[in-house]
């Protein structure tokens, strides 16, 4: 695992940004991973300035909204089309977002998966992290070898995700994520995490041991995982001071 930590959620998005300019110039047709929520927000604006060629790149998104219709404003179809797809020169049919509203939702899910192999899979798979430690939606408890599927909300996403909607009653109960064992075959994971309410589930995801209780500590499992995170979140690593000592020193052919 790496960790970088920045002093502000805008020097850790500039690096997250960095990484992914770097893959879709050596990779012109890479398939990415995407997340939503308020912490990739500003990455996606760095990338759209970046003018990046998307015209070759396919997206698979995380997670949706069960039962939200795609152009209601807290879809997550909604979302990626507003903060990255319609401001970037990628073909909408090498975009894919879990369909929320889907007639058979586990035909959709195992569909889903079968697509992400035939595009050979994701090269980088970008992950927020709940205050649980949930990735997607995979909230706590979920396997660890699970794939793309329906899930419920815990209360606490709920009241996490309800400042986005007008009450939390608006909220809904169930979601479609992929799988954390559909995550973990991306061959490189890059997490961001900023702010305070972050810094326990990050501690428990780099340092903690693995444990269905906190999805993301998986990724200690991930040959290939960068957490770019802020210092309001890194604050209860314990090896802090060594994660910040390897990153200054990384040869210089590693650098972003
Ligand atoms: P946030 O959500 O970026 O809105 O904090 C992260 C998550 O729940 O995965």
């Amino acid at each position: 695992m790496e960790i970088i930590i920045q002093p502000t959620p805008e020097t850790a998005t500039q690096i997250a940004a960095r990484i992914i300019a770097r893959l879709l110039r050596e990779k012109p047709n890479a398939v990415l991973g995407l997340a939503t929520g308020s912490t990739p927000v500003l990455l996606y604006r760095e990338l759209v300035a970046m003018k990046l060629d998307w015209s070759r790149v396919t997206t698979f998104n995380l997670d949706e909204y069960i039962g939200l219709p795609p152009e209601h404003p807290q879809s997550y179809h909604h979302f990626m089309w507003e903060n990255l797809f319609r401001h970037v020169n990628i073909d909408p049919n090498n975009v894919h977002i879990p369909d929320g509203n889907a007639r058979d939702i586990p035909a959709f899910c195992a569909d889903y998966e079968a697509r992400i192999a035939q595009s050979g899979g994701i090269d980088l798979q970008l992950l927020g992290i709940g205050t649980d430690g949930h990735i997607g939606f995979n909230e706590s408890t979920s396997s660890l070898a699970s794939r793309t599927r329906i899930k419920t909300l815990t209360e606490q996403t709920r009241k996490d995700n309800a400042r986005f909607f007008g009450s939390e009653s608006e909220v809904p109960y169930h979601v479609i994520t992929m799988g954390i064992g559909t995550i973990m075959e991306a061959r490189h994971t890059l997490l961001l995490a900023f702010g305070q309410s972050k810094a326990r589930a990050i501690a428990a995801a780099v340092e903690g041991p693995i444990m269905a209780m906190n999805p993301a500590t998986i990724l200690q499992m991930h040959p290939t995982a960068t957490f770019c995170i802020d210092q309001a979140a890194s604050e209860q690593l314990k090896l802090q001071d060594y994660y910040r000592w390897v990153f200054d020193r990384k040869p210089e052919w590693q650098r972003v």
